[in-house]
């Protein structure tokens, strides 16, 4: 499939996938949504990628989903292209490798929502945070509900959500929506770092703390930890051993 919407760019075992409709600030069309459903089936097959980046093209990440598009939808359609999102959203959250946003720009509406289905986030000084949709006097469609609160809490959340405020990446880096800033023309070296920090760890190890812990977060705590026991177990004579014995005898694993 030959994207549009999509550039992606595989190296070293690091895939780096780039929103580019600049001229819409990469605003999430349904041909958008179709992309990356094909791109996201085709990375959960690659055994060869360890870890995803996601960054948008120009001076936005991502500035919502298509207003254009969403204008004359009827009840029932608008719930579909909700569904939509929401569905590869949770694909993209599913995806067993790590799944960091490197969030170079304007990071509103739908684009606030595809970043908070990364594993965590990495801003610009420059980028720009929000849930606008009451100003179009809509609510979030893709998630954004649900996920808002899960990752910053209640109130935070509620009042992003109301207000609509748009916020800077400190107050973004206080309230906890993203994890690290750096300057513009630093960004996606420093995520590159980040993620080769990440392939430097056991693989299988990197897999399962992702699927624990996104798995657990959603479920009752103890039968969350049967699973942390289950996983940690499956870790000893393999490369939980390859690791341990490397710190022991002072050296670095060869996993
Ligand atoms: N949908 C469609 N087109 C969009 C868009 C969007 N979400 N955001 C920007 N664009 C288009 C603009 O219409 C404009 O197109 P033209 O050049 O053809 O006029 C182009 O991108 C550039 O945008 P601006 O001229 O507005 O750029 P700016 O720098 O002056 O402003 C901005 C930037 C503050 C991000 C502003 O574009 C804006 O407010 N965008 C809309 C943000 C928004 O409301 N997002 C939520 C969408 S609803 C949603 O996402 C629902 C959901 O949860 C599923």
């Amino acid at each position: 499939m030959k994207y549009k919407n999509l550039q992606i760019e595989i190296k070293e075992g690091i895939a780096l996938l780039t929103i580019n409709r600049p001229e819409a600030l990469n605003a999430l069309n349904t041909n958008f949504f179709n992309e990356m459903d094909h791109f996201i089936a085709g990375i959960s097959k690659d055994e060869t990628v360890q870890v995803l980046i996601i960054t948008g093209s120009g001076k936005a990440f991502v500035a919502g989903a298509d207003i254009a598009e969403m204008v004359d939808k009827s009840p029932e359609e608008g719930s579909s292209f909700s569904r939509l999102g929401q569905n590869t959203f949770r694909s993209l959250e599913h995806l067993k490798i790590p799944v960091i946003g490197a969030i170079n720009g304007f990071a509103l509406g739908g684009g606030l929502e595809l970043a908070m289905a990364c594993d965590f986030r990495i801003a610009s000084s420059k980028a720009k945070f929000g849930q606008p949709e009451v100003n179009l006097g809509m609510i979030p469609g893709y998630a954004g509900t649900q996920r808002l609160p899960r990752l910053i809490g209640l109130a935070d959340a509620m009042y992003l959500l109301m207000t609509a405020d748009m916020i800077g990446a400190d107050e973004a880096l206080r309230i906890g929506l993203v994890q690290k800033i750096f300057e513009p023309e630093n960004l996606m070296d420093e995520v590159f770092k980040i993620a080769k920090i990440i392939q430097s760890k056991g693989p299988e190890a990197i897999k399962k703390v992702k699927y624990v812990t996104r798995t657990g977060i959603l479920m009752d705590f103890d039968k969350a930890c049967e699973i942390e026991a289950e996983y940690f177990g499956s870790q000893f004579k393999a490369e939980g051993e390859v690791g341990m014995r490397a710190f022991l005898e002072k050296r670095k694993p060869d996993w």
